[in-house]
């Protein structure tokens, strides 16, 4: 009878009890008929979790995550269900029905694997021979035991250049196809004059290995190979003057280099189990680094990271050391590999080496292991690490003014740091902000301004004007108010469109979307809207700190939405997004629950402001909580009243409605004060006609 999809579901549910899979994630002692452990699923002091093998589910009391063993492993290993399915499959060793494979592809697959696993084998016989005697002293001499290069499969590959070839023709049942296949998967050469010829001759042989199922469960998937020879150059008995160090396998259809991390094969228990890599840049390093017992260091196929294997990472990984050259190659490749883990929630770490420090010469010598783990803790923390690595390319230093040198070095962060950070949403993105006003000494503000600048920029050229709405990276970056900024109707007193519209030397061209007309003053508009205005990029960004500082405080407490938006008129909004927002608070006339909200922008601009919020009462104690909506209310108030009397004041208006004002004034500049209801707010703005603009 054929198997269903659900026989497989089943049969691996049987094979995975629940307690054993979890115990492998967390320590999870047995308490009577359940099994208790620390929920990996939130910050948890105490044995929240349950695990009960009689209904086989999980359920943690305190953060509510609960399941199957499958939705166990989703969660944990952030991975769909089938690869849930296939992880628990392995583990159990269950073959999985194949899904929709070309049966053709499957069975070269396998014979692709048979083949390398063969020739891996070969190898490391070669290494035992006579002729592979130096490379076996080498080795020894570098300091590798015995059972590490067997753990590795260390081989040799002899000096002739037919020395696999010939054991191919030799050992094999129809050569013709195994050679056509060694040349495809780059273990063979060809030439013009001989035909085919060994790619590897006179090396070590270091076979790339990665997780495999079925038969390859506990050796793993031989798919390519690197293969370095023995000492200098000089020493080497290779035609070619100075052949490289490496050289590894072209990319075949088995293996794609960026997929793939040496010794994860071989660690990824020991990774799983302390959530924490370590990652290198040497095949030698990452030997050297298992044979000391430390297991979870992995080393890069190629130069950086890549996004797949950073992807790959942080499934496995909560925290990343990446430990790399000191010289600019090196402190290229980690800034590179640091941009892909931007935004992640994974803990990046870079640690430079010392010129002339080989770790895995390091981890050979005497105390090797305490010296590795010493290094380990000196590392930068990722974003940190590159921030420093775009300023020091461009020469910047703290303090610097260079005209040229501040903005190639803003433009590239904006592109390089806030951008990424930026799509992964709003508390990200201020982060970086944060990191960067450190770094560079500029103020948060005019960095946040430069980069929605860069990015208005950005989103021009990628789309085309009315899809300005919709896109992920579109959400309004402002900035969390600090208390001295300029309140909003006092920047209506210079209102755009006017002064800084015209002015000459704002030289950034600005696509006009978020300066609609609604907020220029009617005289300014000529006639249809222009695609592109110079802008005070300042103005923009100041706005919408406001108008997000203003949105904050009617989340706060709705009550005072009313004079909130009487005294800055929602119409008058320069950010699309607030202003969107805003109007929906204010035709609803509270704030809304997050289901009446269809829009998903509008939803997470929302859910961001919230956030906002909880992340500033951090910072307030309890009457400041309660009191901090009035208190801003008042301030704003305030801002008016003293607009207000410039205007008694410079229209010669009687010195007593002047006094009245200062009245108000200092009542509201009591720290002690706060409204007793919102309709004292609106007294004031009547009284004083504050919203009359
Ligand atoms: P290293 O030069 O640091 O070599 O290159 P290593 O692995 O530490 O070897 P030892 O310690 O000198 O014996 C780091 C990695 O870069 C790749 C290899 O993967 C190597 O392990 N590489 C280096 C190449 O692919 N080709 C090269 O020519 C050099
Ligand atoms: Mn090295």
């Amino acid at each position: 009878m054929a198997a269903t999809p659900n026989d497989d579901r089943e049969r691996v549910r049987e094979a995975s009890p629940i307690e054993e899979v979890i115990g492998k994630y967390v320590d999870l002692p047995q308490r009577g008929r359940v099994w208790k452990g620390l929920c990996p699923f939130h910050d948890d002091g105490r044995p929240s979790m349950d695990v009960d093998p009689e209904r086989n589910t999980f359920k943690c009391w305190s953060c509510n995550e609960g399941g199957d063993v499958f939705s166990f492993i989703q969660k944990f290993e952030k991975v769909d269900f089938r690869e849930a399915l296939t992880i628990l499959a392995d583990r159990a060793n269950i073959e999985l029905r194949p899904q929709f494979q070309d049966p053709q592809i499957q069975i070269q697959r396998d014979e692709d694997l048979v083949f390398l696993d063969r020739t891996a084998t070969w190898f490391t016989q070669q290494l035992k021979t006579a002729e592979g005697r130096p490379a076996l002293e080498y080795l020894k001499q570098r300091g590798f035991s015995d059972s590490c290069i067997r753990r590795f499969r260390i081989g040799y590959a002899p000096p002739g250049w037919n020395s696999l070839e010939g054991s191919i023709r030799q050992h094999v049942d129809n050569p013709k196809d195994t050679i056509q296949r060694a040349v495809e998967l780059g273990l063979l050469k060809t030439s013009a004059e001989v035909k085919t010829y060994d790619a590897f001759r006179d090396r070590i042989i270091f076979p790339i290995i990665r997780p495999g199922k079925g038969q390859y469960r506990e050796s793993g998937e031989v798919i390519a190979f690197g293969g370095r020879h023995l000492g200098h150059p000089e020493a080497v008995s290779q035609g070619a003057a100075n052949p490289p160090k490496y050289i590894n396998s072209p990319e075949s259809r088995v293996y794609s280099k960026g997929n793939l991390l040496y010794g994860f094969q071989q660690g990824q228990e020991e990774i799983r189990r302390r959530r924490h890599v370590v990652v290198c840049e040497g095949y030698t390093d990452v030997m050297m680094a298992h044979q000391h017992g430390v297991s979870n260091v992995v080393g890069v196929l190629g130069t950086a990271l890549t996004t797949k294997s950073v992807q790959f990472i942080s499934r496995a990984a909560q925290c990343v050391d990446l430990l790399f050259d000191g010289d600019s190659a090196g402190r290229r490749a980690a800034a590179k590999s640091c941009e892909h883990f931007l935004g992640t929630d994974v803990e990046v770490k870079v640690v430079l080496l010392e010129e002339g420090t080989d770790p895995c010469d390091l981890l050979a010598s005497e105390g090797g292991k305490d010296r590795f783990q010493t290094l380990l803790k000196t590392g930068t923390a990722s974003l940190n690490f590159l921030i420093s690595e775009i300023l020091s390319l461009h020469g910047f230093s703290l303090g610097d003014a260079q005209p040229e040198v501040v903005s190639k070095t803003r433009r590239e962060l904006s592109e390089r740091v806030l951008m990424p950070l930026s799509k992964k949403g709003q508390v990200l993105l201020e982060s970086g902000v944060r990191e960067v006003a450190r770094l560079t000494g500029w103020s948060e503000s005019s960095i946040l301004m430069d980069f929605q600048v860069d990015r208005k920029v950005q989103l021009e050229r990628d789309s085309s004007r009315n899809k300005y709405r919709g896109t992920p990276s579109d959400s309004p970056s402002d900035f969390p108010d600090r208390p001295d900024h300029t309140p909003y109707f006092e920047q209506n007193g210079a209102p755009l469109g006017t002064s800084s519209f015209e002015d000459p030397n704002a030289t950034v061209a600005v696509i006009d979307e978020s300066v609609s007309d609604l907020t220029l003053e009617p005289d300014s508009i000529t006639s249809e809207l222009i695609p592109f205005r110079s802008v005070d990029p300042a103005v923009i960004a100041e706005y919408a700190m406001t108008e997000a500082a203003i949105l904050k405080t009617i989340i706060r407490d709705e009550s005072y939405m009313r004079p909130m938006l009487r005294l800055a008129p929602v119409e008058r909004w320069t950010s699309p997004l607030h202003r969107e927002l805003g109007l929906l608070f204010q035709n609803k006339g509270k704030v809304p629950e997050l289901l009446e909200i269809e829009d998903p922008d509008l939803k997470s601009l929302l859910l961001d402001l919230w956030s906002r919020n909880t992340r500033d009462d951090e910072f307030l104690d309890q009457d400041q909580k309660i009191n901090f909506a009035s208190r801003t209310l008042a301030e704003y108030l305030m801002t008016a009243l003293e607009r207000k009397k410039d205007d008694f004041m410079r229209n010669d208006e009687k010195s007593a409605l002047v006094t009245n004002v200062n009245e108000c004034i200092n009542m509201l500049n009591n720290d002690k004060f706060s409204f007793s209801n919102p309709s004292q707010a609106d007294e004031i703005i009547n009284r004083f006609e504050l919203d009359h603009h």
